[in-house]
Formats: structure tokens, C-alpha cells, sequence
């Protein structure tokens, strides 16, 4: 380890030993993770999302993960079109902030391992050691389209994405120049110095959904991201149990498992689920959502969608795309979070519908319950 190196243990939080560990989701773009012309929801300023950043630092929250995206999906309010790039987010948020984890989400086809793995050492530095790389193929081909990039197939994403982090890693950890000779990747001389502050390397975080993703997540990645779509907690357990064993026997390794969820909250349980018919049912962008839908079940992408289902997935976008849903009281909320805990995750990252005034609420009336039932207790 070099003088200005540290365990990554020691410095960044989402390796820490809160019981559940918490974060945001998606506050660098407009609108935040709703689909909706909800009053109140996120207006993408640069104050604005530093203002969620710093509700979060001051509640510790171990990740702020922005979501790398290029240009919105249309409908009414073309939610997530305006956004801030996430590399250059990162680095102002990390110096805006103390003590959260800080994220940057990277789309292997648009950034050049060389760059990506300088800019995360940056923030690595300027965050002294809290920065994670979420790793990203992508899937949504009309902002792949802008780029002029044509998408590989839904294999060779990950066979590129492969090399990608291989040389990252290379990079970040070996101080002797070096050549790579892949088939999408040709390096002469590689060298990067300085190295970033965490060691061995920044944290990895990846969320591919598919059999080949959970693969690369489980044999590159330190934290892997699925989605929790329903209230089967023993199917859920499985699922979660199968990334570790997948991680442990198939590659020696030990992976963490992160989630995301909604929080809808009110002082009673029918004044939750009328804001969520509210915001969802009568104000709800169902155009933008299914442009999603639709982008997401194109047969590049090797995921089956039944049209049956494609309502149901176009509410759990508008809704708090895709996070699971925690509708009621204060209590119900943390009853929610210690359910979503018992099933195996180490950590959540929240959206709010109202980001700024909900995550405010959240700090007041809901944190100090979080913390008394021992989720975020050091376990
Ligand atoms: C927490 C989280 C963050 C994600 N961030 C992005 C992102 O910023 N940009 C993007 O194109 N996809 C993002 N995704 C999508 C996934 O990276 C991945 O493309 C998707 O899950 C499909 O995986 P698969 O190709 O293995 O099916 C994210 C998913 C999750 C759950």
C-alpha cells in the first residue's frame, strides 16, 4: 500500500457495519425517480441536488448513486431528460459532502477505460476514499443512437464490459506500465498514477439483471444491485442467497447485495395510498413509462416482457422507477425496511416522491425510528 493509500474497509461507508446500510437513487436527473407532473417533484438544479446530498450526509447514508442517462423518455413531462453527467456530479458532490459514499455510474461503451479509471481515481481523492464505480452496459438504445454507438448484442456487452473493468482494475492497482491485447480493448504502456486513495481499489457496484450479468457482477463487483418486485419474502431470500453462492462457488468471492424502494409516506395509511393514486393514477406520465417499458423489452436487451405485464412495470416505473413500494405510516415504513433487511440485503437506496420535502420528513419523523428499531446499529 502507498503512504497516501488506506483500506477501503476504513474509508468508504458502503463496506461499513450498519445493519442496513441506505443511499439515494437517481438524484442527478429531473423529476428524480418518479414519472409523474407531480408539484413538488425534483427540478434539476445544481442546489437542488446538492440539498439531497446533504440531508443524506447528515443522516450518514453509506451511497449516493446517480443514474448515467443522456436524454429523457418523452411523454408529458420527458421525465430524466435534463441530468447532470455522472463523473463530473460525483466529483462536485464528493466535495459538497463528508460523509456519504459517493457514486459515479458509468456506461462502458461511451467511456474509455483509461479515463474512466483516472476521473474515479479523482474522486477518490477529492472524496478521500468514499467513491464507488457503479459499472453499467446499458439497454436503452435511443441514447446509445445519439451517440452514433451501435449497441453490441446482450453477450458481447458483457464480454466487452469484462475487459473494461479488467484493465480499470489493472490500472487502479499495478504500478508497472503494461499491454492488453483484447478483442474490443488494445493498451500499450498502461499507467496511471496516482492511485486512488482505497485499497486494494474504489469499490465496484453493478446491477445486470440477466444470468450473464449476475455472473459479472458476482465475479468483478463488490456490491450487486436486484430488484425486489413483490412481497414473497422467501422468494426474495432465495434470490438473495443465490448471488452469494453464485459469488462464493463460483468465484471464491464475497459479494454485498442492495436493493431499492419508494417511500410514500403520510400520517395514516389511506392518506399514503390516495397520494400514490395521486401522483401515479391521475398524474402519472404512463407515455414516458411505457417508452421505458418498450425500450427495456426490445429483443436486443433478451428480456421477455409479456404484454400482460407491461402495465404493471410501466406503474412501478412512474411510481419510483421500479423501486419497491413502502406506502403508510412511519411505522409501516420501517416495518417495510426491517422486512426488506430480514430478507438478506445490506442496503437500500430511497427515492422520495417529493424528494426534497419527503427527505426532510424522512430525517424528522422517520430516521429517529430507523435507528431505535437497530437498523442502522453496527452489527
Ligand atoms: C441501482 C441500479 C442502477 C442502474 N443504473 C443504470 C444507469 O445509470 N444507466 C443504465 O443504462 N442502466 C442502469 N441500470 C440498469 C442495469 O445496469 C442493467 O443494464 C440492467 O439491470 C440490465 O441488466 P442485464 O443486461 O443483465 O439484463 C441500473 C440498475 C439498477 C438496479
Amino acid at each position: 500500500m502507498k503512504p497516501q493509500q488506506k483500506d477501503r474497509r476504513e474509508t468508504n461507508p458502503a463496506l461499513g457495519h450498519r445493519k442496513l446500510k441506505l443511499g439515494t437513487f437517481q438524484t442527478n436527473l429531473d423529476s428524480g425517480c418518479v414519472m409523474s407532473d407531480l408539484d413538488g417533484r425534483l427540478e434539476l438544479t445544481w442546489p437542488n441536488t446538492v440539498t439531497l446530498a446533504q440531508l443524506a450526509d447528515a443522516m450518514d447514508f453509506e451511497a449516493l448513486v446517480p443514474v448515467a442517462r443522456w436524454r429523457g423518455f418523452g411523454g408529458a413531462t420527458d421525465p430524466q431528460g435534463p441530468g447532470f453527467e455522472t463523473y463530473t456530479w460525483a466529483a462536485g458532490i464528493a466535495g459538497a459532502t463528508k460523509n456519504s459514499g459517493v457514486i459515479s455510474t458509468s456506461h462502458v461503451a461511451l467511456n474509455h477505460p483509461i479515463i474512466a479509471a483516472k476521473q474515479c481515481t479523482v474522486i477518490d481523492h477529492i472524496s478521500g476514499g468514499r467513491f464507488t464505480l457503479n459499472i453499467v452496459n446499458g439497454w436503452n438504445y435511443p441514447e446509445m443512437d445519439m451517440f452514433g454507438t451501435a449497441m453490441l448484442g446482450h453477450e458481447e456487452r458483457y464480454a466487452c464490459a469484462d475487459e473494461w473493468v479488467t484493465i480499470v482494475k489493472r490500472l487502479w492497482t499495478q504500478d508497472e506500465k503494461f499491454d492488453f491485447d483484447g478483442k474490443y480493448y488494445r493498451i500499450r504502456g498502461g499507467y496511471l498514477q496516482p492511485k486512488p486513495i482505497q485499497s486494494p481499489h474504489p469499490v465496484i457496484m453493478n446491477a445486470g439483471a440477466s444470468e450473464r450479468g449476475r455472473h459479472f457482477a458476482c465475479q468483478h463487483c463488490d456490491l450487486v444491485f436486484t430488484n425486489i418486485r413483490s412481497h414473497d419474502l422467501a422468494t426474495h431470500t432465495a434470490h438473495i442467497g443465490a448471488y452469494h453462492t453464485l459469488a462464493r462457488e463460483a468465484y471464491g468471492r464475497e459479494v454485498k447485495v442492495w436493493s431499492n424502494a419508494t417511500v410514500i409516506q403520510a400520517e395514516t395509511e389511506k392518506e399514503a395510498r390516495d397520494f400514490y393514486h395521486y401522483y401515479v393514477h391521475e398524474k402519472g406520465d404512463w407515455v414516458a413509462a411505457r417508452n421505458v417499458i418498450d425500450t427495456m423489452a426490445a429483443e436486443m436487451n433478451k428480456r421477455d416482457y409479456p404484454e400482460a405485464q407491461r402495465k404493471a412495470m410501466s406503474e412501478m416505473m412512474i411510481s419510483g422507477w421500479g423501486g419497491f413500494p413502502l406506502i403508510g405510516t412511519k411505522e409501516q415504513v420501517v416495518d417495510g425496511l426491517l422486512a426488506l433487511s430480514k430478507i438478506g440485503l445490506d442496503g437500500l437506496l430511497l427515492s422520495f416522491p417529493r424528494y426534497i420535502e419527503d427527505m426532510r420528513r424522512f430525517r424528522d419523523v422517520t430516521y429517529p425510528l430507523v435507528k431505535q428499531v437497530g437498523l442502522r446499529d453496527e452489527v
